[in-house]
This record gives structure tokens, C-alpha cells and sequence, in this order.
């Protein structure tokens, strides 16, 4: 036989431990079983910029209503996007409901190379490195934010990120067994996400503990490294609760392009960046100030909403009336849910 490579021993060893720890996860089978590939689909564009904590709830709703990626298909937009909302990143669901739509027609199967899948909308190079490792076993490295930081660390990787990117993502790539690649990805998130943690690792239980260059050199902890960021620029303006008489709210879809494409908001005037701007009536009425300040970040900017009340008869913006009980089944997002929080504690 010939010897074992230091990289198969690496993951041989790292493949003991996934079967003993591996993170029970509603998307998962046990370490050893393939998953059924619409779960390593949904859940892995669900884990797009979004926590492991926060995915479970949504991916039990979507399987619950959508078992098979024939009804998620067949489902209208507007649902998909209404159990979709809160997660954030919109686009992630228009793309699914898209890709689901492809996969339907053409018999439901997904393609296993990481080429074809690429082609399919929203999956990128990670995702297609992730689904073909998860649901098809192919031996290819799916290097997320958990892998940077584990290899990184065992490599004792100085150089910081993302300029390290191409050498992790090569170092990453020769690590992977011929045999049971899926498990092996899924060992290494684990890995990352209970072990090798960003702030304070435990490596007195880590399965590469003994080889790993950045406990060895007392740098663990500090890597990766990282190049500073950019602070995002704040935008400000104002929101508008408007109820009638019925004490029902005005609510409107947003255009499908975008930012929060296809969901539902309340009206809000420009956000306008850098500074604040005076508060504008968009109609007479007696307007309210509601105590406090609606704050959200997005990816390219943070943007602060002062939210005004008032009560208007007829329709004098462009929208609809809801009932205020209904709201929770409205496409939200985050940002107008905290308007809604904040509209409703002021009297
Ligand atoms: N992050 C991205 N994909 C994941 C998965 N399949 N399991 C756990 N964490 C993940």
C-alpha cells in the first residue's frame, strides 16, 4: 500500500471526529448518508450571509410547504416571498423560486459538476462547490468563512484576507478525500463553527490540535487576518405609517429590481446620503413623531428612519390597507418590521 499522505491522514482523522460530533441539522443526514440534493440546495442558499442558528426555522417552513422542488416551483412568487421575509438578502429568494422553476423542467434532477450547477441562477462558486460536495460526494473544497478561518490557522496563514483567498481555497482543495467529500465539507464547517471559533478556539480538543502551526506558534486566535474594512456610509430619512379610519395600515410592493425587490414596504421618503434631512409632510395631516429611530444595515450602507404616524380617510398614497393582525404575513423584511414594532408601541 502506498504511504498515506499527510493530507489523508489530516482528513482521515478530521472525518473520526465528524463521525462522532458532526452538528445534528435539519438539512443533514447522519455522516456516511448522502442528502436529498433540493435540501442541499434550499439550505445552502438559505446559508448564503445568513447564520446556521438563523436558517433552521425557514428551512423547516419551506420544506413543510414545499416538499419537493416540483411545489416550490409551482408556487406562487408572492408566497415565496412572504416565507422568505426576514432573512434578508432578497434576491436569494427570486433566484430560487427561478431555479426551482429550471430544475422542474427539466425532470427535477440537478446537475452533480460544479460547472453545471454554476449555471444555474444564484449559485455561485461556493454554493456549487457545496451542493456537488454535499449531495454528490464530488472531491472539491467548499471554503467558506469557517474554512478560511481553520486553514488559515492550521497553516498558520499571515498573509490576511482576502489577498490569502487563492492559497486557503488551494490548501483547502488538497485536503479533500477522494471518498466521502460531502462529509468532509460538512466536517469542516463543524470544525469552524464549534471548534476552531473565531474568538476563543478549544484547541485542547481539536482532532488536528497536534500539526496545527498557528497553536504551535501561540498565534491561533489572532488569524485570520483581515484587511480593514471600509466603513459603510449611514443614509437617513423618514417612513410614514399611515392608518384609516379602520386602523388599518398603509402597505405597498416595492418594484422587483433592487434592493428589498418584491416586498413589502411602508412609504418612506428618499434616503438620502451623508445627512439628515428635515421632515417633510407627504399630505396634510396631523403627523406624529414616533419616539425612537428605526436603524438597519445593509451591505452597502446603514441607513436610520425616523417613523411618522397619521391618519389619512381615503387613499393618498399609491398602496393598499391591511389589517395590522395580518402584517406577519406580508413579504416584511427586517427594516419594516422595525417600523412596524416601533409604529405600533406609539399610541
Ligand atoms: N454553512 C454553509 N453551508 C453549511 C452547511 N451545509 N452546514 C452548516 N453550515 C453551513
Amino acid at each position: 500500500m502506498a504511504e498515506q499522505g499527510l493530507e489523508a491522514e489530516l482528513s482521515g482523522k478530521l472525518l473520526v471526529w465528524y463521525d462522532a460530533n458532526a452538528r445534528v441539522l435539519p438539512w443533514r443526514e447522519k455522516p456516511g448518508v448522502r442528502a436529498d440534493p433540493y435540501r442541499v440546495w434550499l439550505s445552502e442558499i438559505m446559508l448564503q450571509q445568513t447564520t446556521v442558528a438563523a436558517v433552521k426555522d425557514y428551512f423547516i417552513k419551506f420544506i413543510r410547504i414545499w416538499p419537493t422542488v416540483f411545489d416550490l416551483a409551482a408556487a406562487e412568487a408572492e408566497d415565496v416571498m412572504k416565507a422568505w421575509a426576514g432573512l434578508g438578502y432578497y434576491a436569494r429568494a427570486r433566484n430560487l423560486h427561478a431555479c426551482a422553476k429550471v430544475i422542474a423542467a427539466t425532470g427535477g434532477v440537478f446537475p452533480q459538476t460544479i460547472v453545471e450547477l454554476q449555471k444555474l441562477p444564484g449559485i455561485g462558486p461556493y454554493t456549487a462547490g457545496a451542493i456537488a460536495a454535499i449531495a454528490f460526494d464530488v472531491p472539491v473544497a467548499a471554503v467558506d468563512g469557517n474554512v478560511d478561518r481553520v486553514v488559515s490557522r492550521y497553516y498558520a496563514i499571515e498573509e490576511p484576507l482576502p489577498a490569502s483567498k487563492p492559497r486557503i481555497r488551494e490548501l483547502a482543495q488538497a485536503l479533500v478525500p477522494q471518498k466521502r467529500a460531502g462529509d468532509f465539507a460538512q466536517a469542516m464547517m463543524d470544525l469552524g463553527a464549534t471548534i476552531c471559533t473565531p474568538k476563543s478556539p478549544s484547541c485542547l480538543i481539536c482532532p488536528w490540535t497536534d500539526e496545527c502551526a498557528g497553536r504551535i506558534r501561540g498565534i491561533a486566535t489572532a488569524l485570520p487576518l483581515k484587511a480593514s474594512k471600509q466603513k459603510v456610509p449611514t443614509r437617513f430619512g423618514h417612513v410614514y405609517w399611515i392608518e384609516n379610519a379602520r386602523g388599518d395600515v398603509l402597505v405597498r410592493t416595492r418594484s422587483n429590481k433592487g434592493l428589498l425587490g418584491g416586498m413589502t414596504e411602508f412609504p418612506s421618503s428618499e434616503w438620502v446620503d451623508g445627512k439628515r434631512v428635515k421632515f417633510a409632510a407627504p399630505f396634510e395631516a396631523e403627523w406624529k413623531k414616533a419616539i425612537g429611530l428605526v436603524e438597519h444595515t445593509f451591505t452597502h450602507f446603514h441607513l436610520e428612519l425616523m417613523v411618522w404616524k397619521a391618519v389619512a380617510a381615503k387613499p393618498v398614497l399609491e398602496g393598499r390597507f391591511v389589517k395590522t393582525k395580518v402584517l406577519a404575513t406580508e413579504a416584511l423584511p427586517s427594516l419594516m418590521r422595525k417600523v412596524a414594532v416601533l409604529a405600533m408601541k406609539t399610541g
